[in-house]
Protein backbone atom coordinates (compact mmCIF):
# COMPACT_ATOMS: atom_id res chain seq x y z
CA UNK A 1 0.00 0.00 0.00
CA UNK A 2 1.04 3.59 -0.40
CA UNK A 3 1.74 5.03 2.82
CA UNK A 4 2.00 8.70 4.11
CA UNK A 5 3.27 9.51 7.79
CA UNK A 6 2.95 12.85 8.73
CA UNK A 7 5.66 14.22 11.65
CA UNK A 8 8.74 11.85 11.31
CA UNK A 9 9.35 11.71 15.14
CA UNK A 10 9.82 8.74 17.54
CA UNK A 11 6.18 7.49 16.63
CA UNK A 12 6.17 9.05 12.63
CA UNK A 13 9.74 7.39 11.83
CA UNK A 14 8.81 3.86 13.58
CA UNK A 15 5.66 3.59 11.81
CA UNK A 16 7.13 4.37 8.61
CA UNK A 17 9.87 2.31 9.24
CA UNK A 18 8.35 -0.77 10.22
CA UNK A 19 5.16 -0.67 7.79
CA UNK A 20 8.20 -0.27 4.72
CA UNK A 21 9.81 -3.09 6.12
CA UNK A 22 6.88 -5.36 5.22
CA UNK A 23 6.63 -3.97 1.99
CA UNK A 24 4.59 -0.99 1.32
CA UNK A 25 5.43 2.43 0.09
CA UNK A 26 5.93 4.42 2.40
CA UNK A 27 6.64 8.75 2.44
CA UNK A 28 7.56 10.45 5.62
CA UNK A 29 6.60 14.02 6.23
CA UNK A 30 7.77 16.76 8.30
CA UNK A 31 7.71 20.85 8.39
CA UNK A 32 11.37 20.26 10.26
CA UNK A 33 14.01 21.18 6.78
CA UNK A 34 16.46 19.88 9.30
CA UNK A 35 15.22 16.73 10.15
CA UNK A 36 14.23 15.88 6.56
CA UNK A 37 17.46 17.05 5.18
CA UNK A 38 19.24 14.39 8.36
CA UNK A 39 16.75 11.49 6.99
CA UNK A 40 17.96 11.83 3.50
CA UNK A 41 21.60 11.81 4.05
CA UNK A 42 20.94 8.32 6.10
CA UNK A 43 21.17 9.52 9.34
CA UNK A 44 18.11 9.09 11.73
CA UNK A 45 17.53 12.70 13.74
CA UNK A 46 16.58 10.51 17.00
CA UNK A 47 18.25 7.58 18.49
CA UNK A 48 16.06 4.68 18.88
CA UNK A 49 17.76 0.86 18.93
CA UNK A 50 17.60 -0.71 15.18
CA UNK A 51 15.89 2.46 13.87
CA UNK A 52 18.74 3.77 12.03
CA UNK A 53 19.40 0.43 10.01
CA UNK A 54 15.74 -0.35 9.25
CA UNK A 55 15.62 3.03 8.16
CA UNK A 56 18.49 2.96 5.74
CA UNK A 57 17.58 -0.52 4.55
CA UNK A 58 13.81 0.60 3.57
CA UNK A 59 15.46 3.54 1.91
CA UNK A 60 18.17 1.42 -0.17
CA UNK A 61 15.23 -0.53 -1.25
CA UNK A 62 13.44 2.10 -2.77
CA UNK A 63 10.32 2.02 -0.02
CA UNK A 64 10.85 4.59 2.48
CA UNK A 65 11.29 8.29 1.32
CA UNK A 66 11.62 11.82 3.22
CA UNK A 67 10.06 14.76 1.93
CA UNK A 68 9.30 18.34 3.43
CA UNK A 69 6.44 18.54 0.07
CA UNK A 70 3.18 18.27 1.52
CA UNK A 71 1.46 18.01 -1.81
CA UNK A 72 3.69 15.21 -3.30
CA UNK A 73 3.08 13.40 0.59
CA UNK A 74 -0.81 13.73 0.24
CA UNK A 75 -1.85 13.30 -3.10
CA UNK A 76 -0.93 9.70 -3.99
CA UNK A 77 -1.42 8.23 -0.71
CA UNK A 78 -4.03 5.71 0.17
CA UNK A 79 -3.48 5.94 4.30
CA UNK A 80 -2.10 8.86 5.61
CA UNK A 81 -1.00 8.38 9.51
CA UNK A 82 -1.26 11.78 11.27
CA UNK A 83 1.78 11.37 13.67
CA UNK A 84 1.97 14.92 15.10
CA UNK A 85 2.98 15.79 18.52
CA UNK A 86 0.14 16.95 21.00
CA UNK A 87 1.94 18.53 23.49
CA UNK A 88 0.16 19.71 27.21
CA UNK A 89 -1.34 23.27 26.45
CA UNK A 90 -0.50 25.56 29.58
CA UNK A 91 -4.37 24.44 31.43
CA UNK A 92 -3.43 20.65 30.96
CA UNK A 93 -5.32 20.02 27.63
CA UNK A 94 -3.75 18.38 24.55
CA UNK A 95 -2.73 20.88 22.36
CA UNK A 96 -4.07 20.01 19.20
CA UNK A 97 -2.83 22.74 16.89
CA UNK A 98 -0.61 20.48 15.01
CA UNK A 99 -3.02 17.50 14.35
CA UNK A 100 -5.83 20.41 13.13
CA UNK A 101 -3.32 22.12 10.83
CA UNK A 102 -2.59 18.49 9.33
CA UNK A 103 -6.13 17.94 8.67
CA UNK A 104 -6.26 21.62 6.96
CA UNK A 105 -3.52 20.33 5.16
CA UNK A 106 -4.80 17.01 3.62
CA UNK A 107 -8.34 18.82 2.89
CA UNK A 108 -6.68 21.48 0.83
CA UNK A 109 -4.81 18.62 -1.34
CA UNK A 110 -7.63 15.79 -1.93
CA UNK A 111 -9.51 19.04 -2.84
CA UNK A 112 -7.47 19.27 -5.95
CA UNK A 113 -8.14 15.88 -6.95
CA UNK A 114 -11.51 16.08 -7.59
CA UNK A 115 -14.75 13.85 -6.81
CA UNK A 116 -13.20 10.66 -8.69
CA UNK A 117 -10.34 9.91 -6.67
CA UNK A 118 -10.07 6.59 -4.88
CA UNK A 119 -10.80 7.56 -1.14
CA UNK A 120 -7.95 8.23 1.05
CA UNK A 121 -8.11 6.70 4.86
CA UNK A 122 -7.05 9.58 6.99
CA UNK A 123 -5.65 7.33 10.58
CA UNK A 124 -5.19 9.70 13.69
CA UNK A 125 -2.11 7.75 15.14
CA UNK A 126 -1.27 10.71 17.63
CA UNK A 127 -2.56 10.19 21.07
CA UNK A 128 -5.32 12.84 21.41
CA UNK A 129 -8.49 13.32 23.26
CA UNK A 130 -12.13 12.01 22.68
CA UNK A 131 -13.76 13.71 19.94
CA UNK A 132 -10.79 14.43 18.34
CA UNK A 133 -10.81 12.43 15.09
CA UNK A 134 -14.53 13.71 14.68
CA UNK A 135 -12.70 17.01 14.74
CA UNK A 136 -10.29 15.98 12.60
CA UNK A 137 -13.17 14.72 10.02
CA UNK A 138 -15.46 17.58 9.91
CA UNK A 139 -13.02 19.89 9.64
CA UNK A 140 -11.63 18.37 6.40
CA UNK A 141 -15.50 17.75 5.46
CA UNK A 142 -16.05 21.39 5.99
CA UNK A 143 -12.76 22.24 3.36
CA UNK A 144 -13.72 19.36 0.58
CA UNK A 145 -16.57 17.40 -0.69
CA UNK A 146 -13.95 14.94 -1.80
CA UNK A 147 -14.59 11.15 -0.20
CA UNK A 148 -12.38 9.80 2.50
CA UNK A 149 -12.30 7.60 5.48
CA UNK A 150 -11.52 8.64 9.12
CA UNK A 151 -9.78 6.72 11.69
CA UNK A 152 -7.94 6.35 14.99
CA UNK A 153 -5.23 3.97 15.47
CA UNK A 154 -3.84 4.79 18.68
CA UNK A 155 0.22 3.96 19.20
CA UNK A 156 1.53 1.77 22.23
CA UNK A 157 5.17 1.64 21.14
CA UNK A 158 7.62 2.30 24.11
CA UNK A 159 10.71 4.52 23.11
CA UNK A 160 14.17 2.21 23.70
CA UNK A 161 11.63 -0.59 22.37
CA UNK A 162 9.70 0.72 19.64
CA UNK A 163 10.95 -1.54 16.94
CA UNK A 164 10.04 -4.81 18.12
CA UNK A 165 6.86 -3.01 20.33
CA UNK A 166 5.57 -1.80 17.09
CA UNK A 167 6.94 -5.47 14.83
CA UNK A 168 4.81 -7.80 17.85
CA UNK A 169 2.41 -5.38 19.64
CA UNK A 170 0.30 -6.72 22.36
CA UNK A 171 -2.21 -5.87 20.68
CA UNK A 172 -3.85 -3.22 17.72
CA UNK A 173 -6.52 -1.20 18.33
CA UNK A 174 -8.78 0.68 15.52
CA UNK A 175 -11.28 2.84 15.58
CA UNK A 176 -13.32 3.06 12.44
CA UNK A 177 -16.69 3.84 10.77
CA UNK A 178 -16.73 2.43 7.82
CA UNK A 179 -16.21 -1.07 6.50
CA UNK A 180 -13.42 -0.12 3.74
CA UNK A 181 -11.42 1.71 6.55
CA UNK A 182 -11.83 -1.62 8.96
CA UNK A 183 -10.53 -3.90 5.79
CA UNK A 184 -7.37 -1.30 5.22
CA UNK A 185 -6.53 -1.35 8.75
CA UNK A 186 -6.98 -4.79 8.86
CA UNK A 187 -4.81 -5.41 5.87
CA UNK A 188 -2.29 -3.04 6.74
CA UNK A 189 -1.65 -4.79 10.42
CA UNK A 190 -2.10 -8.40 9.11
CA UNK A 191 1.91 -9.23 8.71
CA UNK A 192 2.46 -7.55 12.57
CA UNK A 193 -0.35 -10.14 14.47
CA UNK A 194 0.33 -13.46 12.58
CA UNK A 195 1.08 -14.90 15.83
CA UNK A 196 -2.10 -14.13 17.38
CA UNK A 197 -2.05 -10.76 18.95
CA UNK A 198 -5.41 -9.46 18.53
CA UNK A 199 -6.94 -6.73 16.29
CA UNK A 200 -9.27 -4.65 18.25
CA UNK A 201 -11.94 -2.81 15.47
CA UNK A 202 -14.26 -0.77 17.31
CA UNK A 203 -15.45 2.80 17.69
CA UNK A 204 -13.54 5.90 17.08
CA UNK A 205 -14.78 7.46 20.74
CA UNK A 206 -13.50 3.97 22.50
CA UNK A 207 -9.91 3.81 20.26
CA UNK A 208 -8.87 7.11 21.59
CA UNK A 209 -9.92 6.65 25.08
CA UNK A 210 -8.09 3.11 25.18
CA UNK A 211 -4.43 4.88 24.44
CA UNK A 212 -5.40 7.73 27.71
CA UNK A 213 -6.99 4.68 30.15
CA UNK A 214 -3.95 2.66 29.14
CA UNK A 215 -1.35 5.61 29.68
CA UNK A 216 -3.27 6.72 32.89
CA UNK A 217 -2.90 3.07 34.09
CA UNK A 218 0.67 2.70 33.36
CA UNK A 219 1.49 5.75 35.08
CA UNK A 220 -0.99 5.11 38.26
CA UNK A 221 0.93 1.84 38.77
CA UNK A 222 4.40 3.92 38.73
CA UNK A 223 3.30 6.34 41.51
CA UNK A 224 1.85 4.05 43.57
CA UNK A 225 5.16 2.21 44.30
CA UNK A 226 6.48 5.49 44.52
CA UNK A 227 3.97 6.37 47.31
CA UNK A 228 4.67 3.46 48.71
CA UNK A 229 8.48 3.58 48.62
CA UNK A 230 8.15 6.62 50.92
CA UNK A 231 5.98 4.68 53.29
CA UNK A 232 8.75 1.68 53.88
CA UNK A 233 11.22 5.05 54.02
CA UNK A 234 9.28 6.19 57.18
CA UNK A 235 8.90 2.58 58.87
CA UNK A 236 12.02 1.19 58.20
CA UNK A 237 10.82 -1.14 55.70
CA UNK A 238 13.21 -1.96 52.23
CA UNK A 239 10.41 -1.59 49.41
CA UNK A 240 12.80 -4.08 47.15
CA UNK A 241 11.17 -6.96 49.86
CA UNK A 242 7.85 -5.50 49.63
CA UNK A 243 8.32 -5.11 46.26
CA UNK A 244 8.83 -8.69 45.91
CA UNK A 245 6.57 -9.86 47.97
CA UNK A 246 3.57 -7.68 46.15
CA UNK A 247 4.53 -8.67 42.79
CA UNK A 248 4.43 -12.40 43.62
CA UNK A 249 0.87 -12.15 43.21
CA UNK A 250 -0.43 -12.75 39.67
CA UNK A 251 -3.18 -10.38 40.22
CA UNK A 252 -1.14 -7.44 40.70
CA UNK A 253 2.46 -8.68 38.13
CA UNK A 254 5.43 -7.12 38.69
CA UNK A 255 5.85 -4.44 35.18
CA UNK A 256 5.43 -0.79 36.09
CA UNK A 257 6.12 -1.19 39.51
CA UNK A 258 9.78 -0.11 39.67
CA UNK A 259 10.17 3.24 42.60
CA UNK A 260 12.34 5.68 41.14
CA UNK A 261 12.34 9.52 40.41
CA UNK A 262 8.96 9.35 38.53
CA UNK A 263 7.88 9.26 34.95
CA UNK A 264 8.63 11.73 32.36
CA UNK A 265 9.38 11.24 28.70
CA UNK A 266 7.00 12.78 26.57
CA UNK A 267 3.84 11.10 26.95
CA UNK A 268 3.02 9.94 30.94
CA UNK A 269 2.82 13.31 32.04
CA UNK A 270 1.22 15.12 28.91
CA UNK A 271 -1.79 12.03 28.74
CA UNK A 272 -2.00 11.94 32.44
CA UNK A 273 -2.78 16.14 32.68
CA UNK A 274 -4.93 15.54 29.50
CA UNK A 275 -7.46 12.86 31.03
CA UNK A 276 -7.72 15.43 34.34
CA UNK A 277 -8.85 18.10 31.58
CA UNK A 278 -11.14 15.78 29.64
CA UNK A 279 -12.70 15.01 33.04
CA UNK A 280 -13.11 18.93 33.87
CA UNK A 281 -14.83 19.67 30.44
CA UNK A 282 -17.04 17.35 31.22
CA UNK A 283 -17.31 18.40 35.16
CA UNK A 284 -16.53 14.86 36.09
CA UNK A 285 -13.19 15.47 38.30
CA UNK A 286 -10.40 12.53 37.69
CA UNK A 287 -8.96 12.45 41.48
CA UNK A 288 -7.34 9.42 40.90
CA UNK A 289 -5.18 10.86 37.98
CA UNK A 290 -4.65 14.14 39.63
CA UNK A 291 -3.03 12.16 42.64
CA UNK A 292 -0.91 10.09 40.07
CA UNK A 293 0.45 13.58 38.51
CA UNK A 294 0.55 14.82 41.84
CA UNK A 295 2.68 11.97 43.78
CA UNK A 296 5.03 12.15 40.61
CA UNK A 297 5.94 15.72 40.11
CA UNK A 298 6.68 15.11 44.14
CA UNK A 299 9.03 12.54 43.78
CA UNK A 300 11.71 14.57 42.25
CA UNK A 301 11.68 17.38 45.15
CA UNK A 302 11.16 13.81 47.40
CA UNK A 303 14.86 12.44 46.31
CA UNK A 304 16.28 15.83 45.77
CA UNK A 305 15.85 16.76 49.43
CA UNK A 306 17.73 13.14 50.23
CA UNK A 307 21.12 14.70 48.56
CA UNK A 308 20.45 18.21 50.63
CA UNK A 309 19.97 15.73 53.90
CA UNK A 310 23.60 14.46 53.15
CA UNK A 311 25.07 17.63 51.29
CA UNK A 312 23.12 20.57 52.94
CA UNK A 313 20.95 23.19 51.24
CA UNK A 314 23.55 25.22 50.19
CA UNK A 315 25.41 23.37 47.32
CA UNK A 316 27.81 26.18 46.75
CA UNK A 317 30.99 24.92 45.66
CA UNK A 318 29.77 21.44 45.41
CA UNK A 319 29.99 19.72 41.96
CA UNK A 320 27.57 16.93 41.13
CA UNK A 321 27.99 13.75 38.52
CA UNK A 322 25.07 12.92 37.03
CA UNK A 323 24.72 9.65 35.12
CA UNK A 324 21.92 9.53 32.84
CA UNK A 325 19.94 12.42 31.49
CA UNK A 326 17.64 11.02 29.01
CA UNK A 327 14.00 9.93 31.14
CA UNK A 328 14.82 6.57 30.60
CA UNK A 329 17.25 3.87 28.94
CA UNK A 330 18.08 3.23 26.04
CA UNK A 331 16.57 6.45 24.26
CA UNK A 332 17.97 9.77 23.58
CA UNK A 333 14.41 11.75 24.77
CA UNK A 334 15.01 14.19 27.60
CA UNK A 335 11.47 15.84 27.44
CA UNK A 336 10.41 15.85 31.15
CA UNK A 337 13.22 13.82 32.37
CA UNK A 338 13.33 13.44 35.96
CA UNK A 339 17.20 13.73 35.70
CA UNK A 340 16.96 17.13 33.67
CA UNK A 341 14.34 18.73 36.68
CA UNK A 342 16.70 17.51 39.09
CA UNK A 343 20.03 19.00 37.91
CA UNK A 344 18.14 21.93 37.56
CA UNK A 345 17.45 22.15 41.44
CA UNK A 346 21.12 21.06 42.14
CA UNK A 347 22.02 24.41 39.91
CA UNK A 348 19.39 26.44 41.69
CA UNK A 349 20.83 25.68 45.07
CA UNK A 350 24.51 26.35 43.76
CA UNK A 351 26.37 23.28 42.16
CA UNK A 352 28.03 22.83 39.27
CA UNK A 353 26.59 19.77 37.42
CA UNK A 354 28.43 17.68 35.00
CA UNK A 355 26.04 14.84 33.19
CA UNK A 356 26.87 11.57 31.01
CA UNK A 357 24.09 9.87 29.49
CA UNK A 358 24.64 7.05 26.40
CA UNK A 359 22.40 8.95 24.05
CA UNK A 360 20.92 11.73 25.70
CA UNK A 361 23.96 14.21 25.74
CA UNK A 362 23.17 16.03 22.62
CA UNK A 363 19.96 16.82 23.23
CA UNK A 364 21.27 18.10 26.64
CA UNK A 365 23.83 20.60 25.28
CA UNK A 366 21.06 21.93 23.13
CA UNK A 367 17.89 21.68 25.82
CA UNK A 368 19.60 21.99 29.09
CA UNK A 369 23.28 23.78 28.70
CA UNK A 370 23.60 24.73 32.00
CA UNK A 371 25.10 21.22 32.80
CA UNK A 372 28.11 20.40 31.43
CA UNK A 373 28.87 17.22 29.58
CA UNK A 374 31.12 14.70 29.95
CA UNK A 375 32.46 12.49 27.56
CA UNK A 376 32.10 9.07 29.69
CA UNK A 377 30.98 7.51 32.82
CA UNK A 378 34.50 8.09 34.60
CA UNK A 379 35.12 11.58 32.99
CA UNK A 380 32.02 12.22 34.84
CA UNK A 381 33.32 11.88 37.70
CA UNK A 382 36.63 14.37 37.59
CA UNK A 383 36.42 16.84 40.31
CA UNK A 384 32.65 15.82 41.66
CA UNK A 385 31.70 15.23 45.69
CA UNK A 386 28.66 13.25 44.93
CA UNK A 387 27.43 10.83 41.94
CA UNK A 388 23.52 10.69 41.59
CA UNK A 389 22.10 7.98 39.16
CA UNK A 390 19.42 9.17 37.50
CA UNK A 391 18.82 6.46 34.39
CA UNK A 392 19.37 2.94 34.94
CA UNK A 393 21.25 2.71 31.46
CA UNK A 394 22.74 -1.19 31.44
CA UNK A 395 26.10 0.36 31.60
CA UNK A 396 25.61 2.08 35.23
CA UNK A 397 24.73 -1.63 36.73
CA UNK A 398 28.28 -3.16 37.19
CA UNK A 399 30.49 -0.37 37.58
CA UNK A 400 34.18 -0.40 38.36
CA UNK A 401 33.27 0.52 42.11
CA UNK A 402 36.95 1.24 43.37
CA UNK A 403 37.34 3.75 40.38
CA UNK A 404 34.02 5.54 41.68
CA UNK A 405 35.56 5.40 45.51
CA UNK A 406 38.83 6.93 44.48
CA UNK A 407 37.47 9.84 42.14
CA UNK A 408 34.60 11.13 44.56
CA UNK A 409 35.74 13.47 47.04
CA UNK A 410 32.65 12.68 49.38
CA UNK A 411 32.15 8.92 48.26
CA UNK A 412 28.25 9.19 47.87
CA UNK A 413 26.01 7.80 45.81
CA UNK A 414 22.55 8.88 45.50
CA UNK A 415 21.07 6.06 43.36
CA UNK A 416 17.49 7.26 41.99
CA UNK A 417 16.88 4.11 40.50
CA UNK A 418 17.73 1.17 43.17
CA UNK A 419 20.35 0.38 41.22
CA UNK A 420 22.70 -1.39 43.49
CA UNK A 421 22.88 -3.33 46.39
CA UNK A 422 23.00 -2.22 49.77
CA UNK A 423 25.28 -4.67 51.42
CA UNK A 424 28.06 -3.85 48.52
CA UNK A 425 27.62 -0.48 49.06
CA UNK A 426 28.11 -0.91 52.18
CA UNK A 427 31.13 -3.41 51.85
CA UNK A 428 32.55 -0.97 49.83
CA UNK A 429 32.17 2.08 51.89
CA UNK A 430 30.10 4.16 49.97
CA UNK A 431 27.56 6.65 51.63
CA UNK A 432 24.44 5.39 50.14
CA UNK A 433 20.86 6.85 49.46
CA UNK A 434 18.37 5.42 47.14
CA UNK A 435 14.81 5.16 47.35
CA UNK A 436 12.66 3.44 49.79
CA UNK A 437 15.41 1.83 51.38
CA UNK A 438 17.21 2.34 54.81
CA UNK A 439 20.51 4.19 53.64
CA UNK A 440 24.15 2.92 54.10
CA UNK A 441 26.03 5.04 56.01
CA UNK A 442 29.72 4.67 56.94
CA UNK A 443 30.19 4.62 60.81
CA UNK A 444 32.73 6.53 62.16
CA UNK A 445 34.84 3.41 63.76
CA UNK A 446 35.06 2.77 60.17
CA UNK A 447 32.61 -0.11 59.94
CA UNK A 448 29.21 0.35 58.14
CA UNK A 449 25.39 0.81 59.39
CA UNK A 450 22.56 1.75 58.12
CA UNK A 451 20.34 4.33 59.50
N1 LIG B 1 7.03 9.14 21.74
C1 LIG B 1 6.36 8.07 22.12
O1 LIG B 1 6.89 7.17 22.78
C2 LIG B 1 4.89 7.93 21.79
C3 LIG B 1 4.26 6.70 21.96
C4 LIG B 1 2.90 6.57 21.65
C5 LIG B 1 2.20 7.68 21.20
N2 LIG B 1 2.83 8.89 21.06
C6 LIG B 1 2.05 10.02 20.57
O2 LIG B 1 2.37 10.20 19.19
C7 LIG B 1 2.37 11.59 18.85
C8 LIG B 1 3.72 11.99 18.29
O3 LIG B 1 4.70 11.81 19.30
P1 LIG B 1 6.27 11.85 18.96
O4 LIG B 1 6.98 11.54 20.22
O5 LIG B 1 6.54 11.05 17.74
O6 LIG B 1 6.44 13.40 18.60
P2 LIG B 1 7.71 14.12 18.02
O7 LIG B 1 7.74 15.47 18.63
O8 LIG B 1 8.92 13.25 18.15
O9 LIG B 1 7.41 14.22 16.44
C9 LIG B 1 6.38 15.00 15.90
C10 LIG B 1 6.85 15.52 14.54
O10 LIG B 1 5.74 16.12 13.86
C11 LIG B 1 6.26 17.17 13.06
N3 LIG B 1 5.16 18.07 12.63
C12 LIG B 1 4.51 19.01 13.35
N4 LIG B 1 3.58 19.62 12.58
C13 LIG B 1 3.64 19.04 11.36
C14 LIG B 1 2.91 19.24 10.14
N5 LIG B 1 1.96 20.15 10.04
N6 LIG B 1 3.23 18.47 9.08
C15 LIG B 1 4.22 17.54 9.17
N7 LIG B 1 4.94 17.32 10.30
C16 LIG B 1 4.66 18.05 11.38
C17 LIG B 1 7.28 17.81 13.99
O11 LIG B 1 8.21 18.62 13.28
C18 LIG B 1 7.93 16.57 14.61
O12 LIG B 1 9.07 16.15 13.88
C19 LIG B 1 1.97 12.31 20.15
O13 LIG B 1 0.60 12.51 20.17
C20 LIG B 1 2.37 11.34 21.24
O14 LIG B 1 1.62 11.49 22.42
C21 LIG B 1 4.15 9.03 21.34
Amino acid sequence: MKLTMVGSGYVGLVTGACFAETGNEVISLDVDERKIAMLNRGESPIYEPGLSEMIQRNADAGRLEFTTDKTAAYKDAEVIFICVGTPSDTDGSADLQYVLSVAGDIADVIDTLGPDQKPKTVVVKSTVPVGTSHKVRDLIRSRTNAPFHIADNPEFLKEGDAISDFMKPDRVVCGVESEEASATMSELYEPFVRQGNPIYIMDVRSAEMVKYASNAMLACKISFVNEISRLCEAYGADVKNVREGMCADKRIGNQFLYPGLGYGGSCFPKDTLAVCSMGRAVDLPCKLNEAVHEVNQAQRGWFYNKITEVLGEDLTGKTLAFWGVAFKPKTDDIRESPSVALMQMAIDAGAKVKAFCPEGLENMKVEFPAAEAADGMYECLAGADALVVATEWNEFRSPDFEKIAAMLSSKTIFDGRNVYRRSQMADLGFTYVSVGRPPVTPAADGSHASA
